[in-house]
C-alpha cells in the first residue's frame, strides 16, 4: 500500500484559485501540497482582464512585475468596439478599463498598481512557479477523489492518473479550488444557489494578423452584432485579443437547450469568417470548446476543515472580467487566516471570517457578470430590437441609422446612450475595488456609515472604516516612494499613526510580544520614518496625527481610532483579541 502523504494544508486545483493560496501559504511559511487533476497547467486563454485589487494582491505576493512583463499592457486594452465584423461598419466604442479619462485619474488615484490583461495560461505558471520556487509540492496528474474529516484534520484520498492507483493524502486543512465543477465543494455539501447552464457558449482559439482591422483601436474586446449573435452565449458575438494582435479568442454562443454544436475545424472557421468579415486573412484555428453560462453561488464557502475558493464557489460569465479576479482575492483572504490558525496564533474561529467575507463579494459578482450580459440587450434594441430578424432586416436597420429622419436621430441617440450604458461592465472601478468586509475579524469603531456618494458599482471611494481596503496614497521614506498599501501586507499585521502616536506604537510592541504575533509599525509624518510630502495620507486617512488603524495582513482595516486618548494597550488589545478570535 502506498503509505499517507502528510501536509498542513492540501490544495486541490492548479488554477488561480488553487495557485494563489499555494503562493500566498508558502510565502507565509505555511507547507502545503497542491494537486491537479491533468499534467499541465491551463492550456488555453480563459480569464484575462485583471484588475487593481488582484495586482496589489500581486505585488504583496512578490510577482507583481512578472505578471507586468508578460501582460498587455492598460492602454492597449481600453476601447470596447462594437460592430458589425471587424472589417464591417463600426457602431461605437467605449473607452474602458481605466482608458477614460475620468476613470483613468480614479484608477491612479486608487492604487500604486495598473490593470492589465493576462491571459490565464500565461497568469498559471507564474503563480506556479513561484509557489514551487517557496516550498509548495505540486502533485500533476492527480485527482482528488473523495475526504473525510475528523476533529484533527481531513484525510483525502486521490488518484495518480499516470500509476492508475490511490492514495490518502492527510492535512489540517482542505481547500478546494477545483473550479466550476467542483466536487469537493459537492463532497462537503456547500450549499448552493442560482443555477448552472443558463446559456451556451463556445471558446475559438486561432492565429491571425488582424492589425490591419483593430491597432487604429486597440482593445481587448470588440463585440460584433452579427445575425445569430443573440443565440445563447454571452449577448453578443466576442472577438478577444490574446496577443496584440495575432492571437485571439472568439466567443460565440448557441442554444443550450439544442446542445452544443459539432465543433469541428469548419465550423470554427466559419464562425471566425463570420466576425472577422474578411475572408482573405489567413487563420489558424487552435483549439475550440463549448462551455456554459453559470449563475450559481455558494452561501457559505466552508465546512469544517474544507474552504473552497474560486470558481468552486461562484460561477458567472466573463462579463466584467471578474473570474480569475475574484479566485485570488478568496485565496488571499483564506491564506493568512490559515496561517493565523495553524501556528496557534489566532483561534479556528478566525476561519469562519473567511466565509461570512468572501461569500457576500461572490454572490455580488455572479449578479452583476449576469446583469451584464442583460446590459447589452439595448445595444440591439436601438438596431430594431432583438426579436428574430432576418440578416436583411438586421444590416436594414444598422442601415437606417445614417438617414436623415427624425427616427434615425433617436436611433443614434439610444445606440450612444446603450453603448455608454456598458461602463458598467467595462469601466465598473467600483464593482472591483469597493469590497469592504463585516465579521467577527473586524472592529467597528462606532461611527455611522456615510454610504457611498456615488454610484458604488461604477465608482471607487477610499475610506478607512474598519472592513474597507486600506487607501493607497504615495509617501516616501527617504527617497524611496512607496504606497501605503507597501507597509501592510507580507502575512504581517501593521499599525499605521502618526505623530503623537507612540502610545500606539509602544502598545503595537507590547501586545506582539504578548499574542506571539508581528505587528509591523509605521508612523507617518514629517520626520518620521515615512513622510507624506504631498498630504495625500492626511486627507484620506480619516483619523487624526494621533489615531491609529490596525492593518490586517490583507489589507483591509481591521480597527481604528481617531486619536490616542484613554486606555491605549486596552483598546488595541481588545481589537487583537476580537480579531484573532481570542475572545
Ligand atoms: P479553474 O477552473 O481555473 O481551476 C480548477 C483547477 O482544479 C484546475 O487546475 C483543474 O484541473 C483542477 N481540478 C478540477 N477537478 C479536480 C479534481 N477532481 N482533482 C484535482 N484537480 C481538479 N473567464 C474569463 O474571465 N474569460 C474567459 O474567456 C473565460 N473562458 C473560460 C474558458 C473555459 C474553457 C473555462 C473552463 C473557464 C473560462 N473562464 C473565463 C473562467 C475562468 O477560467 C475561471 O473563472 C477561473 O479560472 C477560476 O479559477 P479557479 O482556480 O477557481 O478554477
Amino acid at each position: 500500500t502506498v503509505p499517507t502523504v502528510e501536509t498542513e494544508v492540501l490544495i486541490v486545483g492548479s488554477g488561480p484559485a488553487g495557485a494563489s493560496a499555494a503562493l500566498a501559504l508558502s510565502t507565509y511559511g505555511v507547507p502545503n501540497v497542491m494537486v491537479t487533476r491533468y499534467s499541465r497547467l491551463a492550456d488555453t486563454p480563459r480569464a484575462h482582464i485583471t484588475n487593481q485589487r488582484t495586482m496589489e494582491v500581486l505585488r504583496d505576493l512578490g510577482v507583481e512585475e512578472d505578471v507586468i512583463a508578460q501582460a498587455t499592457p492598460q492602454h492597449l486594452m481600453g476601447n470596447t468596439v462594437f460592430c458589425t465584423a471587424l472589417a464591417g461598419e463600426e457602431l461605437g466604442r467605449l473607452r474602458s478599463w481605466g482608458n477614460e479619462p475620468l476613470v483613468q485619474a480614479a484608477h491612479e488615484l486608487a492604487s500604486p498598481t495598473r490593470m492589465c490583461d493576462m491571459p490565464q495560461h500565461l497568469m498559471e505558471p507564474v503563480l506556479v512557479n513561484a509557489a514551487i520556487a517557496r516550498g509548495s509540492q505540486l502533485r500533476f496528474g492527480t485527482e482528488y477523489l473523495s475526504h473525510e474529516q475528523d476533529a484533527d484534520g481531513v484525510t483525502a484520498t486521490v488518484r495518480d492518473r499516470l500509476r492508475g492507483d490511490t492514495y490518502t493524502i492527510r492535512a489540517k486543512y482542505l481547500i478546494g479550488a477545483d473550479g466550476g465543477r467542483s466536487k469537493v465543494a459537492e463532497d462537503a455539501g456547500l450549499p448552493m444557489g442560482g443555477q448552472m447552464g443558463v446559456a451556451g457558449s463556445i471558446n475559438i482559439v486561432f492565429d491571425a494578423d488582424l492589425t490591419k482591422y483593430v491597432a487604429h483601436r486597440p482593445a481587448t474586446l470588440y463585440w460584433v452584432l452579427a445575425p445569430g449573435a443573440t443565440v445563447g452565449g454571452i449577448g453578443a458575438g466576442l472577438v478577444r485579443c490574446v496577443r496584440t494582435w495575432n492571437e485571439w479568442l472568439i466567443v460565440w454562443g448557441y442554444d443550450v437547450n439544442a446542445g452544443p454544436p459539432d465543433l469541428t475545424e469548419e465550423y470554427a472557421l466559419s464562425v471566425v469568417r463570420k466576425l472577422i468579415g474578411d475572408d482573405e486573412i489567413p487563420v489558424t484555428i487552435k483549439s475550440s470548446s463549448a462551455w456554459t453560462v453559470n449563475e450559481m453561488y455558494a452561501e457559505t464557502y466552508s465546512n469544517g476543515r474544507v474552504f473552497c475558493a474560486g470558481d468552486a464557489c461562484h460561477r458567472h460569465p466573463p462579463s466584467n472580467g471578474l473570474g480569475s479576479n475574484t479566485s485570488l482575492q478568496d485565496s488571499y483572504n483564506l491564506a493568512w487566516k490559515l496561517k493565523l490558525v495553524l501556528d496557534g496564533t489566532a483561534s479556528p474561529s478566525l476561519l469562519d471570517t473567511y466565509s461570512d467575507e468572501r461569500a457576500p463579494v461572490g454572490k455580488q459578482v455572479v449578479t452583476r457578470a449576469n446583469q451584464s450580459i442583460g446590459e447589452t440587450a439595448p445595444v440591439f434594441e436601438a438596431l430594431g430590437g432583438l426579436a428574430p430578424q432576418t440578416p436583411e432586416q438586421l444590416w436594414r436597420n444598422i442601415a437606417a441609422r445614417k438617414d436623415t429622419t427624425e427616427e434615425a436621430e433617436g436611433q443614434r441617440a439610444r445606440l450612444r446612450e446603450a453603448i455608454a450604458f456598458k461602463a458598467y461592465e467595462f469601466n465598473a472601478h467600483g464593482v472591483e475595488l469597493n469590497q469592504r468586509y463585516a465579521s467577527a475579524a473586524i472592529v467597528p469603531d462606532g461611527t455611522p456609515d456615510p454610504g457611498f456618494a456615488r454610484d458604488p458599482e461604477l465608482h471607487f471611494q477610499p475610506s478607512t472604516r474598519p472592513g474597507a481596503r486600506l487607501p493607497h496614497a504615495w509617501i516616501t521614506s527617504g527617497t524611496r516612494n512607496l504606497s501605503t498599501l507597501d507597509l501592510g501586507g507580507n502575512g504581517r499585521f501593521t499599525l499605521i499613526t502618526g505623530i503623537g502616536g507612540e502610545p500606539w506604537t509602544e502598545a503595537a510592541r507590547i501586545l506582539g510580544k504578548e499574542f506571539g504575533l508581528e505587528i509591523t509599525t509605521a508612523v507617518i509624518g514629517p520626520g518620521q520614518e515615512y513622510e507624506d510630502p504631498y498630504g495625500d495620507w492626511a486627507r484620506l486617512r480619516e483619523i487624526g496625527d494621533s489615531g491609529a488603524l490596525l492593518v490586517r495582513p490583507d489589507n483591509h482595516v481591521a480597527f481604528r481610532r481617531q486619536g490616542a486618548t484613554g486606555d491605549v494597550t486596552a483598546a488595541l488589545g481588545d481589537a487583537l483579541r476580537q480579531t484573532l478570535g481570542r475572545g
